[in-house]
């Protein structure tokens, strides 16, 4: 399976912050934002990574990356020229994709959980369908909304609705088969003249072949796009870190744990990061 992370997009709403630089290496807490996707999908065993980003914000992504190899792993780039909607990204790496199934990350969001990658690692093994996760939020009308009916069974997804059916939100991962450019293609841009990505799982639903996982109390899902979820998102991390002296989302840990890297590699990224508390922790885990 490959993995697309979405970090494209203007960043209005973190005006003036984004002015001149992209929100998605906007830091949460001590690390870049697109740190948290990347580990994510790095975490789900996905080795071979699209980042799409705006024609302007390349070259600083390619800095803080590079190719991958550091991580064990292989980015590719690309630019998404306007924000034209999510589910474009497998338009814009269609040929990159091959026909493989694949995984999108958005890049300003952040899930951690209790044995996260039993979960994702088996999202990512599933060969027929897409799996979408759905997490209780108190404003459900910021986001995708999942109408369930009486068997807890999901019949619908509504982009922002205005009168939520369900505080069941869809989180901003996703994995499909390898039919999903075949689906992204038949999405029509929506009233706000978007490719939106839930028409596109609108599609997996209707086929019967959408698998909504539920996550719950033990997990947290942040997501960075406003000035106030930003400033949350980087005290959970700092709290989680701080208190158990546990990273989160770091890539060169889950590239250590998943044997992308092995020890020497990790004391070399360790020692990229210089004086640090995260190099500290990450010398920690080697030893
Ligand atoms: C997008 C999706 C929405 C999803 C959300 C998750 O919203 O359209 O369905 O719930 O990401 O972060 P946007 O960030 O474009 O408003």
């Amino acid at each position: 399976m490959k993995g697309i992370i979405l970090a494209g997009g203007s960043g209005t709403r973190l005006h003036p912050m984004t002015m001149a630089t992209s929100k998605q290496l906007l830091p949460v807490y001590d690390k870049p934002m697109i740190y948290y996707p990347l580990s994510t999908l790095m975490l789900a065993g996905i080795r071979d990574i699209m980042i799409i980003t705006t024609p302007h914000d390349m070259a600083q992504f390619q800095r803080l990356l590079g190719d991958g190899t550091q991580l064990g792993v292989r980015f590719t780039y690309r630019v998404q020229p306007s924000p034209d909607g999510l589910a474009q990204a497998f338009l814009i790496g269609e040929d990159w994709l091959e026909g493989a199934p694949c995984a999108l990350a958005l890049g300003d969001n952040l899930i951690f959980a209790d044995h996260l990658s039993v979960m994702l690692q088996s999202a990512a093994r599933r060969e027929h369908g897409a799996t979408v996760f759905a997490y209780p939020v108190r404003d459900p009308q910021r986001y995708g909304v999942v109408t369930f009916n009486a068997q807890g069974r999901a019949t619908e997804i509504i982009e922002k609705p205005e009168k939520p059916a369900s505080n069941m939100a869809v989180t901003g991962l996703y994995f499909y088969d390898h039919r999903v450019v075949e689906f992204a293609r038949k999405v029509r841009p929506s009233a706000r003249g978007e490719l939106e990505i839930t028409t596109l799982n609108q599609m997996y639903l209707e086929e019967g072949t959408l698998q909504v996982e539920r996550l719950g109390r033990g997990c947290a899902w942040l997501d960075a796009g406003v000035p106030d979820s930003l400033m949350q998102a980087g005290m959970f991390v700092q709290t989680i870190q701080s208190r158990q002296g546990m990273l989160v989302g770091s890539p060169e840990e889950v590239a250590f744990r998943m044997g992308y890297i092995d020890a020497p590699q990790l004391r070399e990224l360790a020692q990229r990061v210089g004086k640090t508390d995260l190099s500290r922790m990450l010398l920690e885990l080697v030893k």
